[in-house]
């Protein structure tokens, strides 16, 4: 089942999110995500951006594999990305090493808007599968940057919070007309300043 999309705006998407209880079963809600998020073209999508503030994200990066690398070391993890489909439960980032990096990234909840944001680039992250098996893993690049916006779903923050002030104010009437729905968008969505019945 397709849910719909929270949009930016909705206090859900600020919240710092629970802990899953141990072993409780995900299965349907997962395929939810997974259908929810291919629905909308994302290669991640978070708990709370279907309303629930909870700490689980899933991600797969095989559309990213469809572009065409610059040189071997990008073709190489392009490819590597074609296989990245996972779910993680009740992450903890036990790191973030490196050199910072800028990436254009982009938002489910806040459609038609792209920024470039800095992040190291790797991480070292504890979490449990869809199966409640535990891992602690190493990633870097693209992996570890979809990882990082994700991770900062679960914890009440949104890609825009890292551009400038000034760049944040020129997005001032952009981010409040998406709360309101005023913006064209091919997924379903759930606009926090629309009221219900309209
Ligand atoms: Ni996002």
């Amino acid at each position: 089942m397709i849910l719909p999309i929270v949009a930016y705006g909705d206090p859900v998407l600020r919240r710092v999110a629970d802990d899953i209880e141990q072993n409780s079963d995900l299965k349907e809600l997962l395929a939810n995500m997974f259908e929810t998020m291919y629905g909308a073209k994302g290669v991640g999508l978070a708990a709370p951006q279907i309303g629930k503030s909870i700490r689980l994200f899933i991600v797969d990066a095989s559309p990213f594999a469809e572009d065409e690398p610059e040189n071997d070391e990008e073709a190489e993890e392009l490819k590597a990305l074609a296989d990245f489909k996972k779910v993680f439960v009740n992450p903890v980032m036990e790191e973030e090493t490196g050199e910072e990096w800028d990436f254009q990234e982009g938002c489910l909840s806040i459609p038609d808007l792209r920024e470039s944001v800095d992040r190291k680039e790797r991480i070292k992250l504890t979490y449990f599968d869809e199966n409640w098996k535990r891992h602690t893993e190493e990633f870097d690049g693209v992996a570890a940057r979809i990882i990082q916006h994700e991770y900062d779903h679960i914890e009440g923050k949104l890609f825009i919070d890292y551009v400038s002030p000034l760049k944040r104010r020129l997005l001032k009437k952009k981010l409040a007309d998406i709360s309101k729905g005023k913006v064209d968008v091919s997924y379903k969505m759930k606009f926090p300043l629309i009221k219900k019945g309209r």
